[in-house]
């Protein structure tokens, strides 16, 4: 039994009720259920318990031990407050019952708890104790996890999200006398996928606050929903929410990768359900290519929110605690699709080798399980540019879409990334001969180009002069290209990506 519910957790799918059931009836003394929505879950497991008239009790630090539904009444309930006093209790109580602990997770270190955690979990046969641990999270000992299983708690359906919303737009409109509230189909199913993957009582909350400002739901609520969202799952450090996204008018070149996102576009939108959705996308190639410049604006042409992985955040000094960090990022994404994620210089956290060689490839292992059985709509961008670092399983053909090489840009593109960014720094590109800049530029990034035309108007305001042609090929000709520094570097790039990948540009 362990392992079948061990095997369903490890895919992280939110279990639902019928499980929790399931997992109730089963021969396990203890029960772990994670959840930042305490309240609901009491609820749940008190209907449970009442079902199945079986007395339970309730304990937090604060309040010591109440009945919850069937339980006897106890004469002092606070005397019980510590957890050592509580748990010795419950050792000792001779009648079936089930113990529900909120928050036992700071007791987690003490070895008397865990001994009398033991104890109990041993004496199951005879005493039918229950422990439920009810905690944000709780990481269990090794002597006391095989006794143990763990339950998600499943999140309201479309439906029910639904449901609440009409109950909130009611509220709302009754409390301010008007009849209803305003909003038109498409963004109120929108806002029903914005809020899917949250707890019945932050949807509500959302909800509420999206109606409140202004008397409708309108597009102009959702932005501030999915932020609202993000920040709810806790993710801050590993998962970033990017908020500025590009557009495609940014970016120069790149015409291949444009075209294959175009083809896919209808398929990102939630409204096509007929379409497979893509899966994601590797881009990798000289630094200063524009690859993250491109993961922008792949979120913003999508008009999708964008959350960027840290890969050198992941990495945790407790062991288990960085594939943990993975895991629940990869969840998080799942919760906020359709979205794009964008794993930035993937290389950084899954390079083989080094000292610590065995976290890498755990982690590896978990994102690739991720990437061949996820079902939601989220696209991932990985971007690197140290292609040889990466694990060949992580290449090989069919994890990706499509493994994109972003090479040097060509003459028209030069051209093009001129054009961006003076006319970025409101200088007019016609007043400029862009071409000659364009052939003199030859070999350089899209970085390198900026950060010429930003050197060109530092000289222009140092000298109290416009800028012009001159200044512009002076700080090109003061630029040694990343091209000529590592041309062997770009040459092995170039020859690996020959066979293996597109070209984006
Ligand atoms: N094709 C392009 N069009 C317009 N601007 C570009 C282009 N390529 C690069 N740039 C400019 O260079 C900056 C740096 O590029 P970006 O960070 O996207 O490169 P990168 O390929 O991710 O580099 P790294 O490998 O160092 O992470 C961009 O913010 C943008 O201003
Ligand atoms: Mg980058």
């Amino acid at each position: 039994m362990r392992a079948t519910i061990n095997e369903v957790n490890a895919k992280g799918r939110w279990m639902n009720n019928n499980d929790l059931k399931l997992i109730l009836n089963t021969n396990l003394a203890l029960i772990v259920i994670e959840t930042w929505d305490e309240t609901r879950t009491l609820d749940l497991l008190q209907d449970l318990f009442q079902c199945a008239s079986m007395p339970a009790w309730r304990w937090t630090h604060t309040e010591g031990l109440f009945p919850l539904g069937f339980g006897l009444e106890l004469a002092n309930p606070e005397q019980y407050a510590e957890a050592e006093i509580v748990l010795g209790y419950i050792k000792k109580y001779r009648k079936p019952g089930a113990f529900v602990l909120c928050d036992m997770h700071p007791f987690m270190e003490s070895a008397k708890v865990i001994r009398l955690i033991k104890d109990i979990a041993l004496d199951f046969e005879n005493s039918q104790h229950k422990l439920v641990f009810v905690s944000h999270r709780l990481n269990l000992p090794a002597e006391l996890s095989r006794f143990a299983a763990s339950v998600s708690l499943s999140m309201p359906s479309e439906d029910e999200i639904m449901g609440i919303i009409r109950e909130q737009a009611r509220e709302w409109a009754d409390k301010h006398r008007k009849s209803r509230i305003k909003t038109d189909s498409a963004t109120l199913h929108s806002l029903v996928k914005n809020l899917k993957g949250l707890t019945h009582q932050d949807v509500r909350r959302l909800a509420y606050g999206a109606i409140a400002d202004d008397g409708a739901i309108t597009e102009a609520d959702l932005p501030e929903v999915t932020k609202a969202k993000f920040e709810l799952m806790h993710m801050d450090g590993v998962l970033h929410f990017e908020f500025s996204t590009a557009h495609m008018s940014d970016v120069a070149g790149l015409h291949n990768l444009k075209k294959w996102l175009e083809d896919r576009r209808q398929a990102m939108s939630s409204n096509h359900g007929s379409l497979d959705p893509p899966k994601g996308v590797l881009l990798f190639g000289v630094q200063g290519g524009g690859k993250s410049l491109a993961a922008k604006a792949i979120a913003g042409v999508w008009r999708l929110p964008l959350l960027r992985l840290d890969m050198a955040a992941l990495f945790n000094k407790y062991v288990g605690e960085t594939e943990r960090n993975l895991r629940e990022a990869l969840k998080l994404a799942d919760l906020m699709s359709p979205c794009v994620l964008w794993l930035d210089e993937i290389e950084k956290g899954l390079a083989s080798g080094g000292e610590d060689s065995g976290t890498p490839k755990r982690l590896l292992g978990t994102l690739l399980t991720w990437m061949s059985e996820r079902k939601s709509t989220v696209f991932m961008v990985a971007t690197s540019n140290d292609i040889s670092q990466l694990p060949p399983e992580l290449m090989r053909k069919g994890r990706f879409d499509e493994i994109f090489f972003v090479d040097l840009p060509c003459h028209d593109t030069r051209h093009a990334i001129f054009r961006i960014h003076l006319s970025k720094r409101d200088l007019e590109p016609e007043h400029f001969n862009i071409d000659a800049l364009a052939q003199l530029s030859e070999g350089f990034t899209g970085a390198e180009i900026e950060q010429a035309v930003v050197s060109a108007t530092y000289a222009a305001a140092a000298r109290e002069l416009d800028v012009s042609d001159q200044l512009l090929q002076a700080a090109i000709q003061q630029t040694q290209p990343l091209s000529v520094v590592m041309a062997e570097r770009i040459a092995q790039l170039r020859a690996w990506a020959s066979d293996r990948a597109v070209r984006a540009n």
